[in-house]
Order: C-alpha cells, then structure tokens, then sequence
C-alpha cells in the first residue's frame, strides 16, 4: 500500500472556518426557480408553492447563505417586475440566457424561501445595464424600515419588517464579453465604487463583493482585479472569484489535478488584493468572495440545441458522476485551506442548474456531488490547522499534483477534530498516519468514505443511491498515531472525538 504522512500543530492555524464558504446560488436560469424550489400546482409544495421536498435538501446540505438572482441573469434583472401581486407582473426576455422570465416568482419569494431554508440572502444588483440608483433602490426597497416610497411599497407588498439583506454583489462577471452590459476594468471599477457608495450612505451595516474575473483565464485576468480594485477599494469588502472545471478530454487524472489551478488562482487573487491594499496604504484587507465554483461541462452540447425565448427549459442540468465528487471534494478542501481569506463561496448552483439536487414532477434526489458538500458543510466548522500533507505526486497539465489532497480542521466547541481526504490515485490506496499525541483524548467516532468502482457512476431518479457514502472506513488511533486506510478514489472524512 501506498503510504502518506500528515502533520498539524494544534496552534498551528490557517483561520477559523467562516460558516458562509458552504453558501450557494439560486440563479432564474433554467428549472432553478421554477421546478427546482417553485412549483405550486404539486402536492410537495406548500402554501407558496414552495416544493417542500427540495428545502428538505437543502437543509441537510446546511447552506447558510444563497446566492440570487444571478449570475449572468443580474445584467438585464428589474427587481420592481418582480414584486406586488403576481397578476400584474410582466413576462420578460431574458438576454443572458434567451428565455422568456414570468416574474412569478420574485424578491420576496425568494427571501421567504430562503429564511425556510434557514438560509441567508447574497442579493446581486444590475451594474450591467442599470446603474447606482437602481442600486440604491432595491437596497431601500429591501433594507429600510419605512417611511420612504420604495420601503413602503414593500410594506404594502405585505412585508412589513426590512429584509435586512447584509450580503450584496455589485453585478455579475462584467469582465466577460458575454456579460450584457460588459466593461472594461475601469468603467466597471468606477460604477461599482459609485453605487459601493451610495449603498453604503444608504445601509452603512452591508458588506459588497466586487466582481472579480470570471475566471484565472481570462485575458484580463490580474490586470482586472488591480484596476476594479484600485476604483473601489475604499468601499467594497470582498472580490469576487469564479471558477468551473470539465473533463472534456476525458482524462481523469489530469481532471482531478484541477484543484492546483483553484489554489493557485487564489493565491494569485490574495496577492493583489493586498498588493492594492500596499499601494493605497490601506488598513482594509480585502478578502475573497469564491461566489461560483464547481464542475461544469456536462451539458453544454445539449444546450446548443435548445429552442430560444421558452419558458425554464431544462439548461445547465448536469448530470454529475463520481470522479466530480472526488473533484469537488478536493475544491472544498482547497478553499478551507485558504479559510484565512476566502470567508463566502457558492457552490454553483443549487437545484437544477449544475446543481447537487435535481427535481422531477415525482421527485427529488441527490446528485454525485451532494455529498462532499454536505460532508464539508456539516462537519467543517471550526479552525483549519495548517495540513502538511507528505506524499507522492503525479505529473499533470498543471504540473506536479499531490495523490493526497486534505486538511484537518479541529473543532473545539465540539472538541471534534475533523480530517478531510481524497486520494486521487485510481487503483492504489494509501496508508496516512497522523501525530494525535496533542489530541490525547481523541478517538475515532466515524470515517465516512465516498468510493465507486466505476468512476464515472452517476446517480439519477431512478437509480438515486448509486453512488452514496458508509461509514466503515478504516481508521484507528493507537499510541496517539492515527492511522486510515484511503482508498483507491475516494472522498473521506474521519470525525476524531474527545472520549
Ligand atoms: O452559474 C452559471 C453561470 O456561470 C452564471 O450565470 C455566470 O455568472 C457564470 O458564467
């Protein structure tokens, strides 16, 4: 057997886990809204026609904040169609995804949903072809008490207490030429840091995201998050990061290497962020809002062919194997490992659309990739010790990548240490030992594994548990050395608790 070596120090700390790293995203694209967590005429859905079943997932995937509305949707978003009786809403185009938007479901629905799914709300404003005082607007709409016309609108709309939405994004991805309403690094830095102003005169006590790239390559990728940032630092708290992988060329170790570019992006992304907190000799450090990541690749064929101007066509619905949880998992994993500046992410996105929960008219189930996410969500809480991970590498297309990819996060309310893994490689397993003597008293409580055979085994309706985790994984502490078995493609967690 293979083996590896971990070593952590108890006071040898990257950050606390700031709880808003397992947030997601609700974009109007495709059945995310409507049939993933709105579909009245069901008998799931309750008295708002909000499908019971899917906040039943929601809630065992304990997501603490949601992104809305979009993503790319935001650039021709008007918050007002959204609002007051269904009736009078209007049916619109929608130019980012060329579909027809009914509007009938809006702002305040989805606020309700989300406080059902015990959620908070990133609310996202159009800096694409709006500007600061629609900004402002859906800002004193959703945040101030009364008093004014657009905060009693939403009263008389039946919400008589403020939303009090802490989170905004200020537009989506304007670096992409595909954005509606796409700028140059400058006029996107410049209207951002007017409407960051006036928004926060407005509600001092909110936290804006400026959009950073799309991804690490773009062509303006740096040259971008330097110029927005040198605009608007003065007024904006995070920048934004997204990030998809794919497996087109079918090439699967080369695939679950990926993770190297995520952490190499961050770390590229930190280092201008601080670079223009240096040059603006600021005391603000700006951190990182990781506010879409995720596999994304399997239906892009399909949706090529898809007829124009319809209503929530099945879009981005892809079907997630096993080989995207490993690689998920590594992606949790990385983004612990930078818990000191990545404080909110989004898995992209949530139901439906490149999502860990799909819906039918008969049902809900669970993608591939539900479970590192719900793993992470559920158990990572606490602060990441710096994971010196000793093992061998393979080369990949991003250069060397470890076999093993983890981090331990030790819990201390819980007194729960926490040990996430993926072992990468195909056919072997790995032994790992780990030094527990500043942990005397812990033991091991479970050692939850996600393993298939077939690495490219999908869950579906009708086969919903084929690729599921057990518990039975084997590991055991022994003169404070803790020793696990990882097995041949794998997604691992080994709760460690005090006796
Ligand atoms: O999540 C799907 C899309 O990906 C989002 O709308 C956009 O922001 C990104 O390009």
């Amino acid at each position: 057997m293979k083996k590896a070596n971990i070593i952590i120090d108890k006071s040898y700390i990257v950050g606390d886990v700031d709880k808003r790293i397992y947030g997601s995203f609700i974009e109007h694209l495709g059945r995310a809204v409507y049939e993933g967590i709105y579909q009245p005429e069901l008998a799931c859905a309750d008295e708002q026609g909000l499908r019971k079943d899917t906040i039943d997932l929601v809630s065992e995937l304990n997501v603490p904040i949601v992104r809305y509305p979009g993503g790319n949707f935001v650039s021709g978003y008007r918050w007002e169609d959204t609002v007051g009786p269904k009736e009078q809403r209007p049916s619109r185009v929608d130019l980012a995804w060329n579909v027809i938007e009914t509007n009938q479901f809006g702002l305040n629905e989805f606020v309700d949903w989300a406080r059902k799914a015990k959620s908070d709300v990133m609310m996202a404003v159009n800096l694409g072809t709006r500007g600061v005082l629609e900004a402002v607007d859906v800002l004193e709409y959703c945040n101030l008490k009364g008093g004014t016309r657009l905060s009693d609108l939403r009263i008389s709309h039946g919400y008589q207490q403020p939303h009090n939405i802490k989170t905004w994004c200020l537009g989506n991805e304007m670096d992409g030429p595909w954005q509606v309403g796409h700028k140059t690094a400058t006029e996107y830095g410049r209207i951002a840091n007017e409407a960051a102003h006036a928004m926060k005169i407005l509600d001092p006590s909110i936290e804006l995201v400026a959009c950073g790239s799309s991804g690490s390559r773009m062509p303006t990728f740096g040259d971008w998050e330097n110029e927005v940032l040198s605009e608007c630092y003065e007024h904006v708290d995070y920048i934004s990061m997204h990030q998809y992988f794919g497996n087109q060329e079918n090439n699967t170790p080369d695939f679950l290497a990926s993770s190297v570019e995520m952490d190499d992006f961050i770390k590229n992304v930190v280092a201008i962020c601080d670079f223009v907190q240096g040059k603006k000799h600021g005391k603000k450090q700006i951190n990182i809002s990781f506010d879409e990541w995720n596999v994304w690749y399997h239906s892009n064929e399909q949706d090529k062919k898809l007829e124009k101007w319809v209503k929530h066509p099945h879009q981005l619905e892809d079907v997630y194997n096993f080989e995207d949880a490993l690689l998920v998992g590594s992606m949790l994993i990385t983004l612990l490992r930078h818990a000191d500046r990545v404080k909110m992410a989004c898995l992209a996105q949530l139901v439906n659309v490149i999502a860990p929960i799909m819906t039918s008219d008969t049902g809900a189930w669970r993608q591939t990739i539900f479970y590192p996410f719900m793993h992470a969500s559920n158990f990572g809480r606490g602060t990441v010790l710096n994971t010196i991970v000793k093992c061998p590498v393979y080369d990949s297309k991003y250069g060397d990548a470890p076999y093993i990819d983890s981090v331990v996060v030790d819990n201390t309310e819980a007194e729960e240490l926490v040990i996430f893994a993926v072992n990468k490689d195909l056919t072997e397993d790995f032994e790992i030992t780990l030094d527990m003597r500043q942990y005397a008293a812990y033991q091991v409580a479970e050692h939850i594994v996600l393993h298939h055979e077939d690495i490219k085994a999908e869950n579906t309706q009708s086969n919903p548990d084929n690729v599921k985790p057990h518990t039975g994984g084997a590991s055991r502490v022994e003169n404070g050395i803790l020793t696990a078995v990882l097995e041949n493609k794998s997604w691992n967690v080994i709760r460690l608790k005090k006796n």
